[in-house]
């Protein structure tokens, strides 16, 4: 049988099925084409038996193209081609191989070894259970072995095949070999890697891939298709571990039957078992777990099931069921790594999306504590991670979800990071534990709410957001507005840039990162002050669509009242009022907005403002008669 093929997600799933029976192992191989990698991918392949026969002839065809000595296959021609026809169908980096032996079913994923591609091996290598690290003899190891080893080690790959290559460019040296396996190991010791087997080998030559070499006598260890046939990967911790499930989708297909799919991705489940539902905490016995080829007594850890239960309980998707006796851990915040795979920074403070097994939940990231030189494995501090960059910060999330420890389940315990907008994943990464403080901070319910405090000032509470560049014209309206309700009656606050950065925001500066952080912050001030009754006015460049929707998110439908204050550049930079566009012009002035820092201005606002053609008093006028046709509309008349 042959079986290589280049597939994708839909296809691993068939292909799984049809090789049920066989042990399936997951590997992922990092290092350059320089190393040799794809000479040893290809040989692996076609020394297992199992190319398909056009591809070996194609193989063949391109060998002879390119002159080979001797007319012998090149091995890497194999595997660019493959690379080639991925480019067609895949949209990450990462290449899936499949092949089999009479003992096991291998998925390799191949990854670019490229510098800037810690994105791509961290998807690879996110469900491998082994990491082969290719090492050039003559070259030892190099940064990128240090960098490949800290991200086999953070996505919790325990065993490392050091695959020591071009053996035969040091004559098949045992001290070269030995020299190299002795500075891995210190290297190793450092990270979190439990199970090293080096190896010394010519992919070029075939010395060790399938067939043992007679040029290492000295070598008295596994090939290393002899060592991928027989590893054992049961010390798999998701596997040992207690039982876990993400509910895909509720399965109704009539009145009668109610199951819940999804694929095991921990532990054993057995007929007749306590589940516990999570985040509910509902509880139910396990009644069949049914599959496609009938029921199951019990189902293991990489099954995909449809389990009813013997009580009709709310389960929907993005549940987890778990063991009764051993559940995951709820929580709504948490310490994590972060893996950044956009080319736009990581913006704390900015409102993503987690998607964690089923479940995706709103997410908004904290602080950097720092990022991870892969290179040194050094801690260094930092505001952002940049694309490839790997740092650990604080999560948190809009409810309490269901989770384990990376370490203990990578699938309960990893997830992505989904951008609002544009709905590209922008990272990965690996929950660490709770804090405590998930559990111990709750909101107090207060007796006197916003109707009863705005009831006793008689208004309609509101936040007036207005954006617009430097020197729009943004604090002389809202300052004409301010005068205008106040001599209405109405209890305002003005809340203005030049000033909130005096205060609560004098740590911050306007770098991308700061300024998302600074509208975080004056979002959540204004909505106490919604929450207060008072009418807030807001008046801030806030140049990011993502944080003005995010403030209004954070208040009740129509409480929200986006005011564009639209002044071309030339015209604000025509009146300057403070000097800054010419600072910024002259380079002394850095993310100057307009200039070298973005804008962008509102879709929808609630009201425009063209300043070119209305007066500030106009515009005040403008903005108090929306509101006051708001406050008639919300209480049957102007009260005052
Ligand atoms: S925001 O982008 O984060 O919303 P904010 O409204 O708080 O900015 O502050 C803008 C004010 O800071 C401007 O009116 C200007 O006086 C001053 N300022 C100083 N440096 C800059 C800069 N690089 N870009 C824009 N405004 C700046």
């Amino acid at each position: 049988m042959a079986h290589v093929s280049n597939l994708i997600a839909e296809d691993i799933e068939q292909y799984l099925e049809a090789h049920q029976h066989k042990g399936l192992l997951r590997f992922i191989t990092c290092g350059s084409v320089d190393d040799g990698k794809s000479t040893l991918i290809g040989r692996l392949l076609y020394e297992s038996k199992m190319l398909f026969a056009d591809q070996l002839a194609a193989l063949e065809a391109d060998s002879k193209k390119v002159g080979t000595q001797g007319g012998a296959l090149d091995f890497a021609l194999l595997v660019d081609g493959l690379a080639a026809e991925r480019e067609q169908g895949i949209t990450i980096d990462v290449a899936y191989r499949f092949f089999s032996t009479d003992r096991r079913k291998f998925i390799v994923a191949d990854t670019p070894g490229h510098e800037q591609y810690n994105r791509n091996m961290v998807t690879g290598a996110s469900t491998a259970d082994v990491a082969i690290l290719i090492v050039d003899a003559r070259k030892g190891l190099l940064t990128q072995t240090r960098r490949h080893s800290y991200i086999v080690s953070l996505l919790g790959i325990r065993h490392v095949v050091l695959a020591i290559n071009k053996l035969d460019l040091v004559d098949y040296s045992k001290d070269v070999f030995d020299r190299i396996v002795d500075e891995y190991r210190a290297l190793a010791a450092q990270t979190s890697i439990a199970h090293v087997v080096a190896i010394p080998m010519s992919a070029l030559n075939g010395d060790n891939v399938t067939v043992p070499s007679e040029r290492t006598r000295w070598y008295h260890g596994p090939t290393l298709m002899a060592y991928l046939e027989t590893v054992e990967i049961g010390d798999d911790a998701a596997q040992s571990g207690a039982f876990r499930m993400p509910v895909q989708w509720v399965n109704r297909p009539n009145a009668d039957f109610r199951g819940f799919s999804g694929r095991v991705v921990g532990g054993t489940l057995r007929r007749g078992a306590r589940v516990r539902v999570l985040p509910s905490g509902r509880e139910s016995t396990v009644e069949r777990i049914v599959t496609f080829d009938g029921d199951l007594e019990q189902a293991v850890t990489g099954q995909s099931i449809t389990v009813t239960l013997t009580d009709e309980i709310d389960i929907s998707r993005g549940d987890m069921l778990c063991a009764a006796d051993a559940p995951a851990s709820v929580a709504d915040q948490f310490e994590a790594n972060v893996v950044w795979m956009s080319d736009e920074p990581m913006l704390p403070g900015r409102k993503y999306l987690m998607k964690l097994g089923a479940k995706t939940v709103g997410l908004s990231i904290g602080p950097l504590k720092y990022k991870v030189n892969v290179n040194t494995m050094e801690r260094l501090p930092a505001k952002t991670l940049e694309l490839n960059e790997i740092g650990v910060c604080n999560l948190h999330v809009d409810q309490g979800i269901a989770f384990d420890a990376y370490q203990e389940n990578r699938d309960t315990g990893g997830f992505i990071i989904i951008d609002r907008l544009s709905n590209a994943t922008v990272g990965a990464g690996m929950l660490h534990f709770a804090l405590r403080r998930s559990q111990n901070v709750h909101w107090q319910a207060l007796e006197i709410n916003k109707d009863a405090r705005a009831r006793l000032k008689g208004q309609t509470p509101a936040v007036v957001w207005l954006t617009g560049l430097s020197g729009a014209g943004k604090s002389t309206i809202a300052n004409l507005v301010e005068k205008k309700l106040h001599a209405l009656g109405r209890h305002t606050y003005l809340l203005d840039g030049d000033n909130v950065r005096h205060g609560l925001c004098m740590d911050l500066g306007f770098t991308e990162v700061d300024r998302v952080e600074n509208i975080r912050r004056v979002g959540e001030v204004a909505k106490l002050m919604v929450d207060a009754g008072l009418i807030a006015l807001v008046s801030f460049i806030s140049p990011f669509r993502a944080e003005r929707e995010t403030a209004r998110g954070l208040v009740a439908d129509g409480e929200f009242v986006e005011v564009f204050v639209d002044t071309p550049l030339a015209v604000a930079e025509r009146r300057d009022p403070k000097g800054l566009y010419k600072k910024a012009r002259r380079g002394e002035l850095k993310n100057f907005t307009g200039i070298d820092s973005a804008y962008e201005p509102p879709e929808n606002p609630e009201l425009h403002i063209d300043t070119t053609k209305l007066t500030p008093e106009e515009a005040a006028e403008k903005i108090v008669a929306y509101l006051c046709e708001d406050q008639r509309r919300d209480s049957g008349g102007v009260r005052s």
